[in-house]
């Protein structure tokens, strides 16, 4: 993985066919998705259960670009070796999830991945001022974790105050929440590079109109270039 801030479009498969991920993975990658979001949920540090390591590894095989785990469990350092045989290339946990985020941003690199941090919309984004240095994206949380369709929080003034805290660090920011073409551009223009869309992107679609994906994914990545 290479660092650049270019506008990359992160489809999360919480929204696609559960009994049909290999090719839901294959339709949004050939249709242009940058990323793969991956959100795995515990049911106890957000009320709604997903996918443990093994499921993880089973995705790993039909993802050609770059496997974005999202941790929304707690504890997290137990499970950090899992994931990374499970083949992350990005494993994200909650700065919410535990008393000791800079040892878990340590330990996440220190299996071979990158590092990500995310930060619940009640959480002042000072909270991870001081990781910044051994930290390789931020997940700004622009709704409560837990399930995908959910109403868009406006947290444009997080964003624009952390990326000046970033100054020129090669970190991402990451936008999880409500994103769509109506509000894509105004994460853009405060600073965010990728963009995580589950709904957006699978609305009207399925593996046999994968075109469908390719104009969500298209219409969320112009609406965000248009703001810069
Ligand atoms: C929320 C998840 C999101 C979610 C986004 O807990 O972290 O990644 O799938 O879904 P949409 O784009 O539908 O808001
Ligand atoms: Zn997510």
């Amino acid at each position: 993985m290479t660092f650049d801030r270019s506008i990359k479009i992160a489809p999360s498969i919480l929204s696609a066919d559960f009994a049909d991920f290999g090719r839901e993975i294959q339709a949004i990658e050939a249709q242009g998705a940058d990323w793969v979001h991956v959100d795995v949920m515990d049911g106890h540090f957000v009320p709604n259960l997903t996918f443990g390591p093994p499921a993880v590894a089973a995705f790993r095989k039909h993802v050609k670009t770059v496997m974005d785990v999202h941790l929304m469990i707690s504890p997290v350092d137990s499970y950090i070796d899992a994931y990374a045989q499970a083949g992350a290339d990005v494993l994200t946990a909650h700065v919410e999830a535990g008393p000791h985020i800079h040892r878990t941003m340590q330990a996440i690199r220190a299996a071979g991945m990158k590092s990500g941090v995310a930060v619940n919309p009640g959480t002042p984004i000072e909270a991870i001022e001081h990781i910044l240095d051994i930290t390789d994206l931020v997940c700004i949380m622009t709704v409560n974790p837990g399930f995908g369709g959910q109403k868009y929080i406006d947290m444009t003034a997080k964003v624009r105050k952390l990326r000046a805290m970033i100054g020129d660090r090669p970190v991402h920011i990451e936008i999880d929440g409500g994103m769509d073409p109506k509000t894509a551009p105004l994460m853009a223009a405060a600073g965010a590079d990728v963009f995580v869309a589950g709904s957006a992107v699978f609305k009207g679609g399925s593996v046999s109109t994968p075109e469908v994906y390719g104009a969500n994914i298209a219409a969320i990545r112009a609406a965000a270039q248009a703001a810069l």
